[in-house]
């Protein structure tokens, strides 16, 4: 019922969502949610997400409600936990949440029986952004097992790349890590993308994420454009069949040039088109497992259970 972290589900659970998100892009007709209310709660700013869980809403039937921490009660200091609560005692049945606190949704599993699904929680997760990543990539290359990726960027402040570094390890991608020293975190080891260019299947790009830098980046933008950048000369030394994503918002001319941000092989807009299947999928998913499952576990908070 709760999507708060992909590794609460089993690569069959994963399977199931991206088989179904992958239906509704192939035009399998939608199920019918109408009479369920969902509320969008987002305290960081956000397009895609929060847009396409609403228009996901909206083709399903749900009433999406959209909450704005500036004219809330936040302002008078009610906190996140309250907040949430007071959604559920008015009825909404799940709530979509964005918060800059990594693992904000701690202090909420077990006290808050509406489904929770994470809409980024600081640098931890990003649960649905992973899915439509991994849609795109099973739209294209109908497999995951063995295909190489490159997660190229600021990799230590991102939970796109912390959620997908995890899964697609799960799911038997070769995964290659590309970043300059100040994005670095232990456990990996880190590459030159002039090294890994020509032999990717996939070079996934990341949002330099300045609101998340204490003292700023250390490199110009022109140098990270040029080390670090998907530049019209590096696109053109990727193999045949080989793709460019990005989660998006993106930098023209830092971590992307302009004129390859819609070339031929960027899947840039068809990832935030698979953004809506995906979280139609989840929410369908999470609102049925809510109402086969009623009983909950106080202590712990439920995994999410597809049905
Ligand atoms: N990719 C992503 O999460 O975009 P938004 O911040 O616009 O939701």
């Amino acid at each position: 019922m709760h999507l708060t972290k992909l590794s609460d589900l089993s690569v069959e659970q994963i399977m199931g969502i991206i088989e179904e998100a992958n239906g509704y892009a192939n035009g399998q007709p939608l199920p019918d949610l109408s009479g369920k209310v969902v509320a969008n709660l987002f305290f960081e700013p956000s397009t895609r997400t929060q847009y396409s869980f609403e228009m996901a809403q909206l083709r399903l039937g749900i009433k999406p409600l959209t909450f704005s921490a500036e004219t809330s009660s936040v302002q008078k200091g009610e906190t996140l936990y309250d907040t949430v609560k007071t959604f559920e005692a008015i009825g909404v049945d799940a709530l979509v949440i964005r918060h800059p606190d990594k693992e904000y949704f701690g202090n909420l599993l077990g006290k808050i029986s509406a489904p929770i699904l994470n809409g980024g929680d600081g640098s931890g997760n990003h649960p649905t952004q992973s899915l439509l990543d991994l849609l795109t990539i099973y739209q294209e290359f109908g497999r995951f097992e063995g295909l190489k990726i490159a997660i190229v960027g600021d990799v230590a402040h991102s939970r796109v790349a912390h959620t997908n570094l995890e899964v697609m390890k799960r799911l038997g991608m070769e995964i290659h890590t590309v970043a300059p020293a100040e994005f670095q975190e232990p456990g990996y080891q880190w590459e030159n993308l002039d090294d890994v260019i020509e032999s990717m299947d996939i070079i996934m790009l990341l949002r330099v994420q300045h609101e998340r830098h204490a003292n700023g980046m250390e490199l110009t933008k022109d140098e990270y454009h040029q080390l670090y950048g998907m530049t019209i000369q590096r696109e053109a030394r990727m193999k045949k069949e080989a793709i460019i994503m990005h989660p998006a918002p993106f930098n023209r001319g830092v971590e992307i040039a302009d004129d390859v941000v819609e070339c031929s092989r960027s899947r840039i807009f068809k990832q935030m088109e698979n953004g809506v299947y995906t979280r139609m999928a989840v929410l369908n998913q999470s609102l049925n497992s809510m109402e086969k499952a009623p009983s909950f576990d106080s202590t712990l908070g439920t995994p999410f259970i597809p049905v």
